[in-house]
């Protein structure tokens, strides 16, 4: 058995804590920043394929701490790197720093790299290049207040890059933060959703690959654990299978996707379509102020332009302010969970939040609200 970890945006960490244990995954503790659990390597495997939540699958090896550049060398020295990967393979080392007496975060990164590559060379006469871009093995360095904290990535591209979207909009929403406020919504997995303005349809599109237990990585050719020396094929194979086993052809509801925007309406329904949930989703050109209920009950998820990146503030104010008209006036009896970055505009909704939870899209920290139209 050996200790993982599991990284997600800010706000996700609860989230992603029940689903490593739905994955049958031990959970050993929690940061903000991620999950500990612990698992042979096929678990590793499963969490990379499975989890919509991850950002990315670490496997730690070293703390310690280092004040100077030797003394960071020597450490790494310490542990045994060629086992990882062959010297004609590629490295490369992402460091993020704070609080600490070396605060160059590309110093620290040569100075690792030099021991890694320097233990390489005395073994076999030759040594691993750098690549920073599309490495077989990646180093993920954390350092605080000189306490270094050195990891083996198992990811290799970050796990939101699902692979079926092509296309986005113009401020689209990572797939895992996507799934990630599904979750939080305590949608029941039976029932329909709505987004109002769905953009490239990232909402729908990983509640319905949920609602056919499509797994979030079925779509991915590569993962980094599959360069590592001690990638056993046959266990990965497994491990998709089973998620193939567990997939559900068929659903008895369906999920509907409006926007104002002709072109991102495209891009979605050939993301739906690659994702294998094109069936499930129907899209379709309407405004916000003019909305109707497609069905008869559902679960709304919107997440509308909030100005910091699309969308200047005051013609948005007409934007909210048909938005909570409409689920005002056209969607009572709904529940409608709003995800917005920008509290003016949320007043007015002219609504009062039933629940709230504080989560970062990228680096804007956003509001994910419940209003529950009585
Ligand atoms: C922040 S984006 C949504 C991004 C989406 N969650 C995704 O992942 O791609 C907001 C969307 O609202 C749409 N929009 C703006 N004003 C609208 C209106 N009045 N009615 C319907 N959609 C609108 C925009 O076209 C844009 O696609």
């Amino acid at each position: 058995m050996a200790e993982f970890f599991a990284s997600t945006a800010r706000g996700l960490v609860e989230p992603l804590e029940q689903e490593l244990k739905d994955l049958g995954l031990k959970v050993l503790g929690k940061t903000a920043g991620g999950v500990y659990f612990e698992s042979n390597w096929e678990g590793c495997y499963k969490a990379n394929l499975c989890s919509r939540l991850a950002s990315r699958i670490l496997k730690p090896i070293m703390d310690f701490t280092a004040y100077q550049p030797e003394e960071l060398y020597n450490q790494i020295l310490r542990h045994d790197f060629t086992k990882y990967i062959n010297p004609n393979q590629t490295i490369s080392i992402d460091v993020s720093v704070g609080e600490s007496k070396m605060r160059d975060q590309r110093f620290i990164a040569m100075k690792i790299k030099d021991a890694i590559v320097d233990q390489f060379r005395d073994k076999f006469g030759v040594r691993p290049d750098v690549d920073n871009y599309n490495p077989a093995l990646r180093i993920v360095v954390r350092c605080v207040k000189n306490q270094f904290n050195v990891s083996v990535d198992t990811t290799g591209d970050s796990l939101f890059m699902r692979g079926y979207r092509k296309e986005v909009g113009e401020a689209p929403m990572k797939e895992n933060l996507a799934a990630g406020l599904v979750k939080l919504s305590e949608w029941d997995g039976k029932s329909p959703i709505v987004d109002f303005m769905c953009g490239s349809g990232t909402f729908l599109i990983e509640a319905a690959m949920m609602a056919k237990n499509i797994a979030p990585g079925i779509n991915r050719k590569r993962f980094g654990f599959m360069n590592l020396l001690n990638y056993e094929k046959a266990s990965f194979e497994n491990v998709v299978q089973e998620a193939l086993d567990a997939e559900k052809e068929e659903i008895d509801f369906k999920f509907y996707g409006f926007d104002i925007d002709n072109k991102v309406l495209k891009s979605a329904k050939e993301n739906a379509r690659e994702a294998g949930v094109d069936d499930v989703i129907e899209f379709k050109k309407e405004s916000v102020a003019t909305v109707e209920p497609p069905v008869e009950k559902g679960l709304i998820i919107v997440n509308p332009p909030y100005g910091a990146r699309i969308g200047d503030e005051d013609n948005l104010r007409d934007v909210y302010r048909d938005l909570g008209f409409t689920l005002k006036h056209r969607f009572k009896g709904w529940d409608a969970w709003i995800l917005s970055g920008n509290k003016d505009l949320i007043a007015d909704l002219k609504l009062k939040s039933t629940r709230k939870h504080f989560v970062f899209n990228g680096n804007i920290e956003c509001r994910f609200l419940k209003y529950s139209m009585f």
